[in-house]
């Protein structure tokens, strides 16, 4: 048996104002009918001005650290997935790395939007497998809310603010563990969602800007193919999963991608009605909550899988 990484706690951060589709049609041209028609959301987590993206992320590697029994001392590894991080440098990672006193190991962040997290897992695995670390945190930690267009009702009623996070463990022993993972991206369409500034380098204030349609199109595909080359990969079919944990976007593309497997609809873990799209922080904090309320267990094969700007797409075929 070689050296596999383990899931062995999960954990999650949410701002506790919740806005309503209601609350958001006061302010703009829209109404609950069109957005939960057309993008399964009802509300969304907003966070309060004073809250910076590692408070979040502490918030969910704390929750993580506690339901896998350990200490922070027994990170080695410290990675966070987020587009939008409090400072251009220090990584955010190395902020919850000393917030939670750990001064060992390595500490970096990941910038692939949506798919940040499936990236950051991935990453970890491979350092897990082949590095000196034993353990590391892997979070996805993100604040949309301050990169909106709060005029723009084409995307400001689509995305909230959250964080979700995983211990992963190296094991030289047993079934569980992450068995295959595979990453893409295309930089040619990275002008159907970007953020049109905000960079340290160009000292310009950004806000996120989408062709919602096409990404829509690209999404359903690029994820309909990944999911089956992590399949394939892993020996495994699609009726063999007990449980995909997808990217929260939209519940038409969740609907689409586990229509393409085959897969039942129950047997898909959706979180974008309550939290509308939390970008990298979406796939942990959907994981978290299923595994929170009983339903993916240890032993349980599940497919993660991501799409985003950039474009960026990739999935992560374990067993919890
Ligand atoms: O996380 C990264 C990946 N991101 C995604 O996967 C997002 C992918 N895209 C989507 O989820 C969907 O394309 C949206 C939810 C963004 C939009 O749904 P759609 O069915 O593609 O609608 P549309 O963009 O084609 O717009 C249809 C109509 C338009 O009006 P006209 O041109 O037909 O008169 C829009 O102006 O709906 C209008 N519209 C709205 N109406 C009420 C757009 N936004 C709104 C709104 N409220 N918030």
């Amino acid at each position: 048996m070689s050296r596999r990484s383990v899931i062995v706690g999960t954990g999650g951060a949410l701002p506790p104002r919740i806005v309503s589709n209601a609350d958001l049609a006061e302010r703009l041209d829209t109404s609950d009918d069109w957005i939960v028609e057309r993008s399964g959301i009802s509300e969304r987590r907003i966070a309060e001005p004073q809250v910076v993206t590692s408070d979040l992320a502490v918030e969910a590697a704390e929750a993580a650290l506690a339901a896998a029994g350990l200490g922070a001392d027994a990170i080695d590894l410290v990675i966070v997935a987020t587009a939008t991080p409090e400072s251009t440098f220090p990584a955010t990672a190395t902020k919850v790395q000393a917030r939670l006193g750990i001064t060992r190991g390595a500490a970096f962040d990941v910038a692939a939007v949506c798919t940040g997290f499936v990236y950051a897992l991935s990453i970890a695995d491979s350092l897990l497998k082949t590095g000196p670390y034993s353990r590391a945190l892997v979070i996805g930690a993100e604040l949309f809310s301050r990169i909106l267009d709060w005029e723009d009702r084409t995307t400001a009623v689509l995305f909230g603010d959250g964080a979700g996070a995983v211990v992963l463990e190296a094991r030289d022993e047993g079934e569980r563990g992450i068995i295959v993972s595979r990453l893409h991206a295309d930089g040619r369409h990275g002008d159907l969602l970007y953020v049109d500034g905000g960079a340290g380098s160009t000292g310009t204030v950004g806000k996120l800007r989408m062709k919602g349609r096409e990404v829509f199109r690209h999404a359903v595909q690029n994820l309909a193919n990944v999911t089956e080359e992590v399949l394939e990969a892993g020996g495994v079919t699609a009726a063999d999963l007990d449980w995909l944990v997808p990217h929260q976007a939209n519940a038409r593309i969740l609907e689409a991608t586990a229509r393409k497997l085959g897969l039942p609809p129950e047997k898909m873990v959706v979180t974008v009605n309550r939290h509308a799209n939390t970008s990298a922080a979406s796939v942990p904090l959907a994981l978290d909550a299923a595994v929170r309320d009983g339903r993916i267990r240890p032993g349980d094969l599940c497919l993660l899988e991501a799409m985003g700007g950039g474009f960026t797409w990739g999935a992560v075929l374990l067993r919890f």
